[in-house]
């Protein structure tokens, strides 16, 4: 199969994990006959430097003409601290969003065994979690209008929006991971305070007589986020609005015990992308030091998804926990007083790992 993969690496770490995934994917490809072809271009804090716009127009045609964008992190203190920068990395994020029409984030959770002591939640809470999140990505607060301030400055808007035909995709896409899984379904609003939600918890009502063979529960959001505490392995496919979803997946991201490790997905109208859930850690750039394994992991789902090849996404994951149980980890995830090893050393052992 020919691959055409867009490559974003973005800013801080986001590079040198990119480089460790492509180790991986380049190793696939060849164990597998796949041809692959990439091609990298700037996002990020990176591309307004160089070119003024954090998603130039030559990054969204590569984007629109590849079969998956890989994308590593974007961001840098530079914006962080300068509320008044009119041009932020976050924006090319968004307009990315936004003009591949990536209507849904999906983030799984799952733990690994090695790692269960590193959860701040207790082990028995947390040992064999495994559910996803899908979170709708173009809508809500994110992109409602109109947003600002009034003219003098003392009062500011957003507006959170939703269409029936915006909330009946999402929550669709997600009972089609819940038929392939465990068929329990968590729908997530605040239906009891806002307009958008009820309109949520109407469509989902109404979609919910399609997968009869789906258990769904509805949940507010303010009980879903105590309950991912307090009883996380109850939750198999969760679907909810943009921003509550930006909320509960960081939430739900530290339950596995490091950030490191979570994959992502966003899909929709054109292009996927796969993406880790950190950020570009900035204070770690250029150490070799970086966890490259979320970024690997996403390139797992990205042969999954976009292209339909578990085979090649399942000896990823196979090699990701042999180098786990091999103790052949960045120092984030390695044991107390344990050799640790370089992003690149850690990159270089799964990708030799997988072409065996
Ligand atoms: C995420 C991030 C983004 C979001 C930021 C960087 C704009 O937090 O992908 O969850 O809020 O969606
Ligand atoms: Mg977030």
């Amino acid at each position: 199969m020919k691959l055409n993969i867009a490559v974003l690496p973005g800013d801080g770490i986001g590079p040198e994990v990119m480089d460790q995934a492509l180790k991986v994917v380049r190793a696939i490809s060849e164990k597998f006959g796949h041809t692959l072809h990439t091609e990298t271009a700037l996002t990020g804090a990176c591309a307004i430097d160089a070119v003024g716009d954090p998603y130039p127009e030559a990054t969204h045609e590569l984007c629109m003409r590849s079969d998956a964008v890989l994308y590593g992190a974007i961001g840098s203190p530079k914006y962080d601290n300068d509320p008044t920068a009119r041009v932020r990395p976050e924006h090319g994020l968004l307009a990315m969003r936004k003009k591949l029409g990536l209507y849904a984030n999906i983030r799984p959770v799952t733990t690994f065994p090695s790692l269960l002591d590193r959860s701040p939640l207790r082990a028995d809470l947390v040992e064999g979690v495994d559910f996803v999140c899908v979170r709708e990505l173009t809508g809500g607060l994110y992109f409602g209008r109109p947003q600002g301030r009034s003219e003098d400055g003392r009062v500011a808007y957003d507006t959170c929006v939703y269409s029936r035909e915006e909330i009946e995709r999402i929550v669709r896409l997600a009972y089609g991971y819940a038929m392939k899984r465990r068929r329990h379904l968590t729908v997530v609003d605040k239906a009891n305070v806002l307009a958008t939600s009820r309109l949520w918890r109407e469509v989902a009502q109404e979609v919910a007589q399609e997968f009869p063979g789906v258990e769904t529960e509805y949940m507010f959001v303010d009980n879903a986020a105590m309950r991912l505490i307090q009883w996380p392995k109850s939750f198999d496919v969760v679907v909810t609005e943009n921003m509550f979803g930006d909320i509960l997946t960081d939430e739900a991201s530290v339950i596995s015990g490091s950030l490191g490790l979570l994959p992502s997905a966003s899909v929709g109208l054109h292009t996927s992308l796969f993406e880790p859930i950190h950020g570009s850690y900035p204070q770690a750039a250029g150490r070799n030091i970086a966890n490259p394994l979320a970024m690997i992991l996403s390139a797992a789902m990205m042969f999954e998804y976009a292209f339909d090849l578990p085979d090649e996404g399942a000896a990823i994951r196979r090699a990701v926990d042999a180098s786990m149980a091999a103790g052949i980890v960045t120092e984030d995830i390695a044991p107390k007083g344990a050799k640790t090893y370089g992003t690149s050393e850690v990159g270089d052992w799964i990708a030799a790992h997988v072409a065996q």
